[in-house]
């Protein structure tokens, strides 16, 4: 009860474009950190804070779109992602992650709301410029993944 209340005052709190990215199931944060990104380009953007944008881990590009909406001439944004199934955890990453692998590796992890997940995908780049072309959600600068998501993978 308290978290649905909170979670519709960070809806009301965002700007039209992040409503309309979660409304479209496009990303994985919460209203709240939704509101938290779009704080932190406000202060970027209001303080000339100098630099480029890199984004480790794109998924459906909800975040990616909110921060491709503030480029201008000069500031650039570099989104990195395996855009399919994740590599397993090393021995060095906790129990939750190694949980968390296997579910996703015995076909068990759900997509948001109720969509495939993600990583089932087959050529989940091609579908992530589908989406850029036929959802209502406009990603004004967004630069064509192709050119500008090299390396497809981090290390
Ligand atoms: C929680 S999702 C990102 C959420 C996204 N920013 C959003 O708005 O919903 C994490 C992403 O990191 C990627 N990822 C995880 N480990 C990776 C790795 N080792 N190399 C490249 N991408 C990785 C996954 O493929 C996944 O798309």
């Amino acid at each position: 009860m308290f978290s649905r209340l909170s979670e519709r005052v960070a809806m009301a709190r965002l700007s039209p474009l992040a409503r309309g990215v979660r409304q479209a199931n496009l990303t994985y944060l919460s209203p709240a950190k939704l509101a938290a990104l779009e704080e932190a380009l406000d202060d970027v953007e209001r303080d000339n804070v100098p630099g480029d944008f890199l984004e480790f881990g794109v998924a459906l590009a909800g975040s990616a779109i909110l921060i491709a909406a503030r480029l201008d001439d000069v500031r650039s944004f570099h989104g990195y992602d395996v855009f399919g199934m994740i590599p397993p955890p090393g021995e060095r990453d906790d129990a939750r992650s190694h949980e968390r692998y296997t579910e996703i590796k015995e076909g068990r992890s759900h997509g948001i709301g109720g969509e495939t997940y993600y990583g089932y995908v087959e050529d989940l780049y091609g579908r992530m410029r589908l989406i850029r072309e036929r959802t209502f959600v406009r990603w004004p600068r967004m630069p064509s993944p192709a050119k500008n998501s090299l390396p497809r993978t981090t290390s």
